[in-house]
């Protein structure tokens, strides 16, 4: 028997499992929910998007949530250090989630920035009626073709400057540390977003021409069904939704009391997040049947995609609504509360990855990843090319790339280190909902083969058809360069060793780990070796 330690070192915690949950579904509930969900529910065939909606949610949101869960709260550890904790090559999987969080990060503060200055935009209504369109693109973005200036390095104030805004409140929060910082912000903000949402949603709803609307987005086209990208964008939007397979869940489940009902949180964060999409896209949809009707057209007339529907849809619609900057300010501001709760779950992932590995204090880390993030933020995002950085960027890491490192997680996982009935008993332990053999054949067979399928066509289709018509070196550098560089730098980092100072480097009594029923130590420490495997050779 291996020999125990006697130091221990505190680990963060959340202060209480409902705190824990508001934060997961503070985290869960973001930009994704309410400038994401409407147009990709919309363009995925809308009422019949639900059915690939839920079978993505039922088959492999919810399994892999609790497969995140289990493997955070099991671990103990950030993502790198809870997969090295599994086994020691695991490590680069949590890297490589790590790295999808910086990418996500940088640009997901811009839409941030974006929506706080359309908050004050819309109680002015600043853009002027029918210009819409050119304000945001022009006026506001003075957005350039990458094509003819390539990546450009003029700074647009009235971006840069609220950028900063943003960046500054997410470093103080993330700064006072988990229980301080996130759940407190958690515990102001996400009451303030659902009254908000609420009201906007009701107010939309008595909007004329709503009816319209929600005939748009329920009405189904069955067709769309037959599209594999429909359903690679189900699956695709429920990982960045729910915020599995990009480390978040593995992060804050590590700040969990051992004695939690995990699958019971997991399904109340899974269907709250589900619920605030719906109503989202009830809310969006309903006020797009307003300006369709008040523009004499179809709502397919008036429903563009992508950030068309948030920043030149929606102002379209606070502009011609009586009371309509009153929308504005509840749907740009609860973009803003939204993203602020999901953006330091982000961020969360990288300082908390670093923590561990670098042995450092909260606020050095902190520093140290958000002051860089927040420069590549700036130097990348407000300037004219922001727009076509960012929306490849997200059609490659996010879409492609989560897709990506969830396949190669499950499969690591179950096929390789056989981890899912040890992961299954730990999720049983506590739990009110039990999980057995029907979670392990949708974690371990079923997420395998449709992550596959659906990475394969992906990437067949971004390979035939270049993204968005972007030149071929841009989609070079922020498309594949990025998706391939994350892999390789994920292997760099895991190759980098832990400082003598992580707690990651304990030394434990490891018999007493792999005994289940004993381990319950304090919820405050983390004192579990750093690879069960490198403990098991130790131990024998
Ligand atoms: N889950 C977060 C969102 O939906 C990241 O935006």
């Amino acid at each position: 028997m291996a020999t125990a330690t006697t130091q221990t070192n505190k680990r963060e915690a959340f202060g209480s499992r409902n705190v824990f949950i508001l934060s997961a579904i503070g985290s869960a509930v973001g930009l994704g929910n309410i400038w994401r969900f409407p147009y990709v529910a919309y363009e995925g065939g809308g009422g019949a998007f639900l059915i690939p909606y839920l079978c993505a949610l039922l088959t492999a949101g919810i399994p892999l949530l609790f497969f995140d869960y289990a493997i955070g709260h099991r671990f103990r550890g950030s993502a790198p250090l809870a997969f090295r904790r599994m086994h020691r090559s695991a490590e680069t999987l949590g890297w490589w989630q790590v790295l999808i969080c910086v990418v996500i990060s940088v640009y997901y503060a811009v839409i941030i920035a974006w929506s706080a200055m359309y908050t004050w935009f819309s109680a002015q209504l600043t853009w002027g009626p029918g210009n819409e369109n050119d304000f945001f693109f022009v006026d506001f973005l003075q957005s350039a073709d990458v094509a003819e200036t390539g990546v450009s390095t003029q700074f647009v104030p009235q971006v840069g400057v609220p950028l900063i805004v943003v960046w500054l409140a997410v470093i103080v929060i993330m700064c006072l540390g988990v229980k301080k910082g996130i759940g407190r912000a958690n515990m102001i903000l996400m009451p303030l977003l659902t009254v908000m949402f609420a009201v906007l949603v009701v107010q939309s709803l008595f909007l004329p021409g709503a009816l319209d609307g929600l005939n748009a987005f329920f009405t189904p086209n069955w067709e769309a069904l037959a599209d594999p990208a429909v359903w690679a964008s189900a699956y695709g939007h429920i990982f960045f939704s729910l915020s599995v397979a990009f480390g978040i869940m593995v992060t804050y489940a590590s700040y969990l009391k051992r004695k939690t009902d995990l699958t019971g949180s997991g399904l109340v964060v899974a269907f709250a997040n589900s619920g605030f999409e719906i109503l989202a896209g009830i809310g969006v949809f309903a006020a797009l049947g307003f300006m369709a009707q008040a523009q004499g057209t179809e709502v397919a007339g008036v429903a563009s995609s992508g950030i068309g529907l948030a920043f030149i849809a929606f102002p379209t619609i606070v502009s011609q609504a009586t009371g309509g900057s009153i929308i504005g300010v509840l749907f740009f501001g609860a973009l803003v509360f939204a993203g602020v709760t999901s953006l330091i779950s982000i961020l969360e992932v990288i300082v908390a990855a670093l923590q561990d590995k670098l042995g450092w204090k909260r606020i050095r880390t902190t520093l140290t990843v958000s002051l860089p993030l927040a420069v590549i933020s700036m130097a990348l995002f407000s300037t004219t090319t922001a727009l076509s950085v960012l929306d490849t960027a997200d059609a490659f890491v996010n879409a492609f790339g989560i897709m990506a490192v969830a396949l190669v997680a499950v499969i690591v996982v179950a096929w390789l280190l056989h981890r899912l009935p040890a992961l299954k008993d730990h999720l049983n332990r506590r739990s009110s909902f039990p999980v057995g053999w029907i979670w392990m054949l949708l974690v371990g067979a079923l997420a395998p083969l449709v992550l596959g399928y659906l990475f394969v066509s992906e990437l067949i289709a971004k390979i035939t058809t270049p993204y968005g018509g972007y030149p071929a070196w841009f989609l070079g550098v922020f498309g594949w360069g990025m998706v391939i560089s994350l892999v390789i730098l994920a292997i760099l980092l895991s190759l980098l060793p832990w400082s003598g100072r992580s707690h990651a480097k304990d030394d434990v009594d490891y018999d007493e780990f792999l005994a289940q029923e004993h381990y319950d130590p304090d919820p405050e420490t983390s004192a579990i070796p750093v690879s069960i495997d490198e403990q098991r050779g130790a131990a024998s």
